[in-house]
């Protein structure tokens, strides 16, 4: 017996990556995880079996974000599967690193659409399907707070919003005892930060100066955090911005 087992998680852009990592602990910790993916089923079966060689249970869902009728698309197929829904962790996002007098308006549109304007409406509709003493986990970034990397000015807005969006839904949804917090990481090994970490020698050292910690984190580390905050032990925690960037901050 897991802390969740015999609860139900949805976590978006589980193919890889954060949202791989966070998939894997919530099964791992008893949980049924709807493994969601937008082009990469392959490697969304991926997470699903590595879920399931663990002892645990899963399926994967896909559908593209940022496009229209996305949520209730992805809501529909959930509800094929699942029956109900306790933990829900918005983790899907794209990036930017354009600076804002490169930046073209094709692309501020569709990182806003799939960063902010989808997990809004993923949220929207998941509040019919939230029971009581449900959890909700969005994935922001460090970025949000610091002007550290200003080229990512787009990206950084809309973690923003997001964390508008965790802070207000805690308190329409605290009063059925559910929680809604931003976890925002730093500079985390994954395919989105490869080019940064490894696309020349000294990436990774001058990645790791960020943080006090003098590393770059891994999917676990923004994993862990996030089974705390479904766990039962996060229930008096809500509205909350957590730190996860090894202090990138500080
Ligand atoms: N890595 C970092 O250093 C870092 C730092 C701070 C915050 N974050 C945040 O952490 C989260 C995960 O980042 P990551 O580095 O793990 O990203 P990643 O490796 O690029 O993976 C992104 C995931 O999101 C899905 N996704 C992206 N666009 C989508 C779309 N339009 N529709 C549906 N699914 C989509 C991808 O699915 P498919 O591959 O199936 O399309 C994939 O599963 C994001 O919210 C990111 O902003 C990351």
């Amino acid at each position: 017996m897991g802390v969740l087992t015999g609860r139900t998680a949805l976590v978006t852009g589980a193919s890889r990556g954060i949202g791989r990592g966070i998939a894997e602990r919530l099964g791992r910790d008893g949980a049924r995880v709807a493994v969601h993916y937008g082009r990469n089923e392959t490697a969304a079966k991926e997470t699903v079996a590595a879920i399931e060689g663990a002892g645990g249970s899963a399926f994967a869902l896909g559908v593209e974000l940022g496009t229209p009728g996305d949520a209730e698309a992805l809501w529909e197929e959930f509800d094929r599967h699942a029956d109900g829904l306790d933990i829900l962790v918005n983790n899907a996002a794209i990036g930017t690193t354009r600076p804002i007098d490169q930046l073209e308006e094709r692309e501020y549109d569709e990182v806003f659409a799939v960063n902010v304007k989808a997990p809004f409406f993923i949220l929207k509709h998941a509040m019919a399907r939230l029971r009581d003493g449900g959890r909700v986990v969005n994935i922001s970034s460090g970025l949000a707070r610091t002007a550290a990397m200003p080229d990512n000015v787009a990206y950084a807005m809309t973690k923003g919003a997001l964390d508008v969006l965790s802070r207000d839904l805690s308190k329409v949804l605290g009063h059925r005892g559910i929680t809604v917090n931003s976890v925002a990481p730093g500079i985390i090994d994954t395919d989105n930060t490869a080019p940064l970490l490894h696309g020349s020698p000294d990436g990774w050292a001058k990645a790791a100066a960020y943080s006090a910690l003098g590393g770059v984190g891994r999917p676990a580390e923004v994993a862990d955090v996030v089974a705390f905050l479904v766990s039962d032990g996060g229930r008096w925690t809500t509205g909350s911005w957590v730190d996860v960037t090894g202090g990138s901050l500080t």
